[in-house]
């Protein structure tokens, strides 16, 4: 059995080798581009999840989606996408449970407030936001309507970072105390810009922005490392970025020197440094590093005061428990040791990052089902969210520390640790 198919069964309390159909839960998809077509298989997968209606603008991908629910064998999904608002048409339909959204960063945030106006759970792709006033719209949106927003930050649940987080929580790193992480990801070559060298859209963020663009991915694992919203919060953050060297040099060495990309200004840095400062006295240091030649790579590395976990090398070391003095050890027996709950119920598929994608969305639908909370909420979304926008201020102003409003407004210092948590 896939991971999809296991984990909704699992995660719906029914179990393996009783198949019965759960209650339905349904949801429309907006924006159906690569991600969002992907996300509409995953969903399609999942035991008593139907989609009624899909929206997008471009519509090649609407009749690409449509084709593909007709395919798992429901009924053709009607399409939405005359112009960029439809999506407001299809967020007032009174047959949608929840909405997916998987458009451009700008759309995410109207989008998923509109969702939740319409009494919608909103299941919205990253960054959720682009600047505080957006995360701020989302977590006044979610408490005035009692709506849950998840953002789709689906790295917070890889089986690896899952068993660290099981660790940590049984105190083998001891206190924590520092973390690094990354979203070191060549994204020049396929995804700012197409292979011909022409501009996708997100390419005119790097012309006009200098900050840290995908932040969500590296940060969403250590939130719950860190305990941030539920004992800890960020207080503060600064950032510095290097000059831009790497989308010019990309243009110069693959279409030559008079491409316009090849001397173009792009505000952009190749490399930016975040430090953030947790009020408990943590720092996080995050990395952008989208455009310079490199494979893929998180580098997470948390740190405590009983030890630390080092994903690159796929090592631990714990003091007391190592077997040798200051070297360190495999982390893949820990993994084994420590799996999380999720991932014993679904381990082996691979669809979608790993099973990470298959294993978010059937707990996002399971929220939805039983109508409870998501298991990453708005707070969460937004917090990972506002490294984007606080990042550019940051910057701008010399690098100086910026203070990280708190969304939580306080209940940070009583809450409980929530992700994660299986009673
Ligand atoms: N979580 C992950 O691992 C992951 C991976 C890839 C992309 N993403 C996120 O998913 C989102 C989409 O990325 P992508 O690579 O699929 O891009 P894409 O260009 O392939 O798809 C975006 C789609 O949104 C549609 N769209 C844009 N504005 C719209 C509007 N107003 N109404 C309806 N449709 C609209 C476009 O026509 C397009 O089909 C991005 O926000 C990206 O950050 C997340």
């Amino acid at each position: 059995m896939g991971m999809a198919a296991s984990a909704g069964l699992a995660l719906s309390g029914v179990a393996q080798g009783q198949e019965a159909e759960p209650k339905p839960v349904r949801v429309g998809v907006v924006g159906v581009g690569n991600r969002g077509t992907s996300l509409a298989g995953n969903l399609l997968r999942l035991p008593g999840v139907r989609i009624p209606a899909v929206c997008d603008i471009n519509p090649d991908h609407l009749a690409r989606v449509q084709a593909l629910v007709e395919t798992a064998g429901q009924p053709k999904p009607e399409g939405y996408g005359e112009n960029e608002l439809a999506y407001e048409k299809l967020m007032a339909r009174d047959d949608l449970d929840a909405v997916i959204i998987a458009s451009y960063w700008q759309w995410h945030t109207p989008m998923a407030v509109c969702a939740m106006r319409n009494g919608k759970y909103a299941g919205v792709e990253v960054p959720a936001a682009l600047d505080v006033a957006q995360c701020w719209d989302l977590v006044n949106t979610s408490e005035q309507t009692g709506v849950p927003c998840m953002m789709l930050e689906n790295w917070s649940f890889r089986q690896d970072n899952l068993a660290v987080l099981n660790m940590i929580r049984q105190r083998m790193l001891g206190e924590m105390v520092h973390c690094h992480c990354a979203h070191s990801h060549d994204c020049i070559d396929h995804w700012f810009f197409d292979r011909e060298g022409n501009d996708r859209w997100p390419a005119e963020f790097l012309v006009k922005y200098n900050r840290d663009q995908y932040p969500t991915h590296s940060l969403g694992p250590v939130l719950s490392w860190m305990d941030i919203n539920c004992g800890d919060a960020f207080a503060t953050l600064a950032s510095t970025a290097t000059a831009q060297r790497g989308i010019n040099a990309y243009f110069a060495r693959r279409f030559g020197p008079q491409h316009p990309n090849a001397t173009k200004a792009f505000a952009q840095g190749d490399i930016v440094t975040t430090t953030i400062k947790t009020h408990g006295g943590k720092t996080i240091i995050i990395n952008y590093d989208m455009q310079l030649p490199r494979p893929y790579d998180n580098r997470w590395l948390i740190q405590g005061t009983l030890g630390l976990y080092n994903e690159q090398r796929d090592a631990v070391y714990l003091t007391g428990q190592s077997p040798e003095y200051h070297e360190w050890e495999p982390f893949p027996p820990y993994q084994e040791q420590h799996n999380h709950a999720w991932w014993r119920e679904g381990a082996g598929a691979q669809d979608g990052h790993g099973g990470t994608d298959s294993l978010e969305l059937a707990l996002f639908v399971k929220a939805v089902r039983d109508r409870t909370q998501t298991p990453i909420d708005v707070y969460d979304s937004v917090t990972m969210s506002c490294v984007v926008g606080l990042s550019g201020e940051s910057i701008a102003k010399g690098s100086v520390p910026v203070v990280v409003p708190d969304f939580t407004r306080g209940q940070w210092k009583t809450r409980k640790p929530v992700f994660g948590v299986v009673v």
